[in-house]
C-alpha cells in the first residue's frame, strides 16, 4: 500500500495551525483543554476538523462502532490502517492519532516498532496510543526511540477488559488506584506524550494529573484532566447498543438517520421520489430518434 501523505494544500491565514505535541504541552501549561475525539473515515474526520477538536484518534473502538464486533479485540492491523487512511485524508489540522490494535505491538519491541512504522508509513499517522504499563511501556519506549510519538493509555484498558473484570470502572480502592498511578508513570517516564486515563473516579484522576508532566486526557475520569476525549458514535447518538455512563450524548443523528432513511423508503414507494427536480433533461428530437431507434 502507498503512503497516505498529509494534505499538500497550503493552510489559509485564517485556518488553525495544526496541532504539534510542543502546542499540545503548550495547552497543558496554560490549562488549555485538550479537546480529543473518535474518527474512522473521512466523514467523521471532516467533522472534526470543521469542528475545531485538537486530537483525532483512530480509536480500536471501531472494531464496535463501525465494524459490528462486540469488543475492540478483533480488529487486525489492516483494518485499522483502511480506517487511519480515509481520517487522514479528511485531516489537515488535528493531531492524528492511531491506535495500535490488540495483538500487534505487544510481544516484541521489533513487532511494536513494526506496527508503528506501518501506521506512520501507510495510513499517514501521527503518533499511536497504546494500552497499559508494564511492558507496554517498555514497548512505548522502543517506539518512541524509534522516532514515533506514543499516547498512552491506563485505567480501563478494553484490550485487557477480561483480565480487569470487564467494562467497569477502575483505581476504586486505594491499591487499584495506586496501581493506575505507577501505569501512568511507567508510560510518562518511557516518553509518551501524553497519557489517556478511562474510568477512573474523578480525584483519583485530578491527582495523577497534577503529578504528570505530560497532558493526561480523560474518558470517565472527571473535569480535573488536562482534557477529554470522547468517541463519536457516542457523543453524537448514532448507537443502538449500551452507552457507557460517562459519554454524555450531545446529539441524536441515529433518530435523524433513521427517520431520513424511512422518509426515503416512503417516498420511494409512493412514488413521489425522484421529482422532476432530481432526472436529467434530453432533447425532444434526441429523445424522437432514441425511441425509434430502439430495437
Ligand atoms: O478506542 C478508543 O476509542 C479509545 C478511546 C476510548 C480513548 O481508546
Amino acid at each position: 500500500m502507498s503512503a497516505t501523505p498529509r494534505t499538500p494544500i497550503p493552510l489559509g491565514l485564517d485556518e488553525p495551525l495544526p496541532m504539534t505535541l510542543p502546542r499540545l504541552a503548550d495547552k497543558r501549561r496554560l490549562h488549555e483543554p485538550i479537546v480529543m475525539v473518535t474518527a474512522y473515515d473521512h466523514p467523521s474526520a471532516r467533522v472534526a476538523e470543521q469542528a475545531g477538536v485538537d486530537v483525532v484518534l483512530v480509536g480500536d473502538s471501531g472494531a464496535m462502532t463501525v465494524l459490528g464486533h462486540p469488543s475492540t479485540i478483533p480488529v487486525t492491523i489492516e483494518e485499522m490502517l483502511m480506517l487511519a487512511a480515509a481520517v487522514r485524508r479528511g485531516l489537515r489540522a488535528p493531531l492524528l492519532v492511531v491506535d495500535l490494535p490488540f495483538g500487534s505491538y505487544e510481544a516484541s519491541d521489533e513487532l511494536a516498532i513494526t506496527t508503528a512504522q506501518r501506521f506512520v508509513k501507510q495510513a499517514g499517522c501521527d503518533a499511536v496510543k497504546l494500552e497499559r504499563g508494564g511492558t507496554s511501556a517498555q514497548r512505548a519506549r522502543a517506539i518512541v526511540d524509534a522516532g514515533i510519538p506514543v499516547m498512552g493509555h491506563v485505567g480501563l484498558t478494553p484490550q485487557t477488559a477480561t483480565a480487569l473484570g470487564g467494562y467497569r470502572a477502575q483505581g476504586r480502592t486505594a491499591e487499584r488506584a495506586l496501581a493506575v498511578a505507577r501505569e501512568a508513570l511507567e508510560l510518562e517516564r518511557a516518553g509518551c506524550f501524553a497519557i489517556v486515563l478511562e474510568a477512573v473516579p474523578a480525584p483519583v484522576a485530578t491527582a495523577i494529573t497534577q503529578r504528570s508532566s505530560v497532558p493526561v486526557i480523560g474518558i470517565g475520569a472527571g473535569a480535573g484532566t488536562d482534557g477529554q476525549v470522547l468517541v463519536l458514535h457516542d457523543l453524537l447518538g448514532i448507537h443502538d447498543g449500551h452507552v457507557a455512563r460517562f459519554a454524555k450524548r450531545f446529539a441524536d443523528i441515529r433518530a435523524q438517520m433513521v427517520a431520513g432513511v424511512a422518509q426515503y423508503a416512503a417516498e420511494v414507494r409512493e412514488r413521489t421520489f425522484p421529482g422532476p427536480e432530481h432526472c436529467y433533461s434530453i432533447d425532444e428530437r434526441e429523445l424522437e430518434a432514441f425511441l425509434a431507434g430502439l430495437p
